[in-house]
């Protein structure tokens, strides 16, 4: 597989130095040269066969010749090794849980799959995983790199700005593990981890590569439950099918798209965002003006610079797609606990971030379409709100409940990147 810097058109990468890398030349995201399209007939075969043996043949047909196809199965049978749900909750619309792995959020899928691939391609190497976190990626790859030799994880997080149980999740677990309250929101993180991307030293001394959505191992592992979804689905469902995803940094998204791009039969997608709504913005009035960030009930979305989507962009241009064909949406605080309080008397117990992506699809669906919104964590990873606003107290699944009580590890910092790199230099060793 070859990729290209999406900022520099003459850096050209293979598949595995992107993963290593994460981000080119000038903090540039890498994009494939070539997107590979199926057929009609290799999509209805791919469709009837099962996760893993479709998963890995999307991922393997991505990666080429770089991996054996043995080598794909066997990262995706240990990173997929949970399941992930539609569950129907009216007559045309369903829910994609996506929140059935170890940490409790869609981020195990691209977590778990980039943390099979680095095992596999750094070998004995020394490496260092810095990534930002808005909550969720946190637990992910902490989780899936937990205890490995020669790697070190450093994951950066906005101080108070994330559930505490996001955080005990991730940040009670210490060895190889180290996590930083950072004081901003995520991206002040973020912006971190590009300067220290940009910091050719640095690099090079701890051998640092992300884990962020930028990373394209993640986002390709992501493809794979959209498959999954309309796998599931009766055939007379999929003919007008519309998908809402609830977006942040937009790598859940790009994903989807990447998904479409192969020939998966999806009408439209639905970019779903609270208040921090810089792409809803830019999509009504054509211009790209970031606010300040403001914090909500749907903290992981709490970005307004998202990362991804140059390549969004990017992937519209390849397949000469309208920017106008992709659906938006903005749901307020008000209305994500409006609509959780009409999903719950439906039987249905959701999250915030699950919550604004069913209001803007409830919304804008037509009759004849059926929708299917994501489902991105598990409900009790937002107990505070959830027990608030549904007036209940929600049980803690047994994952959470035995970190919950555990001591926090996290150092602190100010968002200041000299402060960042001293503090990296001081604590990871090799
Ligand atoms: C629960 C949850 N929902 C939605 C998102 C947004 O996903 P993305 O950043 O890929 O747009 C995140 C990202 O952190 C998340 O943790």
């Amino acid at each position: 597989m070859r990729l290209y810097n999406l900022k520099n058109q003459n850096q050209q990468v293979s598949f595995v130095q992107a993963v290593k890398q994460g981000l080119g030349l000038q903090q540039g995201l890498f994009f494939p040269l070539n997107l590979p399209k199926l057929n009609d007939e290799q999509l209805t075969k791919w469709l009837q066969y099962d996760f893993i043996t479709r998963s890995s043949h999307i991922l393997s047909t991505y990666i080429g010749d770089e991996m054996p196809f043995e080598q794909v199965t066997e990262s995706v049978k240990k990173a997929f090794n949970f399941p992930l749900v539609v569950r129907p909750i009216e007559e045309n619309i369903a829910s994609l849980e996506l929140y059935h792995g170890p940490t409790l959020a869609f981020k195990d899928f691209g977590g778990r799959f980039m943390a099979q691939i680095l095992a596999q391609i750094a070998s004995n190497e020394p490496i260092t995983i810095l990534t930002a976190t808005s909550g969720d990626t946190g637990a992910a790859v902490a989780h899936a790199f937990y205890g490995l030799n020669n790697v070190q994880v450093i994951i950066l997080y906005p101080e108070n700005k994330i559930t505490s149980l996001q955080e005990k999740l991730f940040c009670t677990l210490g060895e190889n593990i180290h996590t930083i309250a950072i004081n901003g929101d995520f991206d002040d993180c973020q912006t971190l981890v590009k300067q220290a991307f940009d910091d050719e030293e640095l690099k090079r001394i701890l051998c640092l590569t992300s884990a962020n959505s930028i990373n394209i191992s993640r986002l390709l592992a992501q493809i794979c439950y959209y498959f999954e979804a309309v796998a599931q689905l009766p055939v007379e469902k999929r003919q007008q099918l519309v998908i809402s995803v609830p977006s942040g940094n937009f790598g859940n998204l790009t994903a989807g798209l990447f998904a479409k791009a192969m020939g998966l039969p999806v009408k439209r997608f639905i970019a779903a965002t609270n208040v921090n709504d810089t792409v809803p913005r830019y999509l009504s009035e054509g211009q790209w003006l970031p606010h300040q960030t403001i914090a909500t009930l749907s903290n992981a979305m709490d970005v307004s610079q998202p990362n991804n989507w140059p390549r969004i962009e990017a992937l519209f241009l390849y397949q000469k797609w309208a920017l106008d064909e992709l659906g938006y949406g903005v749901v307020d605080d008000k209305m994500t606990a409006k609509t959780m309080q009409e999903l719950a008397s439906k039987g249905y117990i959701s999250e915030p971030h699950g919550a604004v992506a069913y209001r803007i699809l409830r919304d804008q669906l037509q009759d004849d379409e059926y929708g299917l919104f994501l489902s991105t964590a598990h409900p009790a990873k937002f107990k505070q709100s959830v027990d608030s606003i549904l007036a209940k107290s929600l049980p803690l699944p047994t994952a959470l409940a035995k970190r919950a009580k555990l001591p926090l590890f996290s150092h602190q910092l100010p968002a200041d990147f000299v402060l960042l790199r001293k503090f990296l230099l001081k604590h990871v060793t090799r």
